[in-house]
């Protein structure tokens, strides 16, 4: 298969750096971003620090990083072939106590980070006619779970996934292909200890693991025709529970 040139937001922890792995595994180039620069440093060794790795500290939201993040993949291996939206924050605060600078935190990581880092992307995926775009979604987008005040979160995801059908209708034509990951809960640092008390949401009873996730986003970025499509890696979450 050809080597290609990956970039992967906020790749310092959980499903972005288990990505991350997997195609430098498969033989990729690949270029990690996260915002906290000892972190990302920390990653860059831990994942080998070899020639086909480059990194990129930044916040996402910020469009200068999405540019230096194609700049980088473009100087150092030639191409920006996959960019993977992955970088976002997830937390629970109920509706009525939101206020704008908290609305504006999941808005500027999650919606504004994946738009913008894409701005940065697609010109150089223009010139090469041909390009894949993966933004990391949830299913519970369309799936509420009553309990979990996560409205801001939803609202900044939800709009990633309304984003990535549009996207993938502008740029078909460019012979570039945008799709969303959902993925049910899977076992992060961003649950801490608490993942596996979301067991019962899927049908199969257990939470994912960052490889499940990799795995498929692989898939996806290799297959040549797919495009505007939500793929849920949730255990079966979509379609129904396990009750215990
Ligand atoms: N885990 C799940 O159950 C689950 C389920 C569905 C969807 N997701 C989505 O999957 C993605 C990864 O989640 P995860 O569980 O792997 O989370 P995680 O372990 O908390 O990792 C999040 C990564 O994003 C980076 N990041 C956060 N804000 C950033 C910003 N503004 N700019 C650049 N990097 C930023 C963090 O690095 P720094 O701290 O250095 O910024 C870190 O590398 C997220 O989009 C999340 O919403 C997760």
């Amino acid at each position: 298969m050809k080597k290609q040139t990956i970039i992967v937001t906020g790749a310092s922890s959980g499903i972005g750096k288990e990505i991350a792995r997997y195609f430098l595994e498969k033989g990729d180039n690949v270029v990690i971003n996260s915002t906290t620069a000892d972190k990302l440093e920390a990653v860059y060794q831990e994942l080998g620090a070899g020639d086909n790795l480059a990194m990129v500290a930044g916040n996402v939201s910020d469009k200068a990083t999405g540019e230096n993040l194609a700049q980088t993949a473009l100087d150092k291996f030639g191409s920006v072939d996959v960019l993977i939206n992955n970088a976002g924050i997830f937390e629970t605060r109920p509706f009525l106590e939101v206020d704008e600078a908290y609305l504006d935190r999941f808005l500027n990581t999650n919606l504004k980070g994946t738009y913008f880092t894409t701005q940065a992307a697609i010109p150089q995926m223009l010139k090469q006619h041909d390009g894949v775009v993966i933004n990391i979604g949830t299913p519970l987008v369309n799936h509420a779970l009553g309990g979990v005040p996560i409205t801001a979160q939803m609202a900044s995801k939800g709009a990633i996934h309304a984003l990535t059908i549009q996207l993938a209708g502008e740029f078909g034509k460019d012979n570039i292909r945008v799709n969303t990951i959902a993925p049910g809960t899977i076992r992060t640092p961003m649950h801490g200890d608490d993942a596996d008390q979301s067991a019962g949401l899927h049908l199969l009873n257990r939470v994912g693991e960052v490889e499940d996730v990799a795995q498929m986003v692989y898939a996806v970025a290799k297959n040549n025709f797919i495009s505007g499509a939500i793929i849920n890696v949730d255990g079966g979450m979509a379609a129904g529970h396990n009750l215990n």
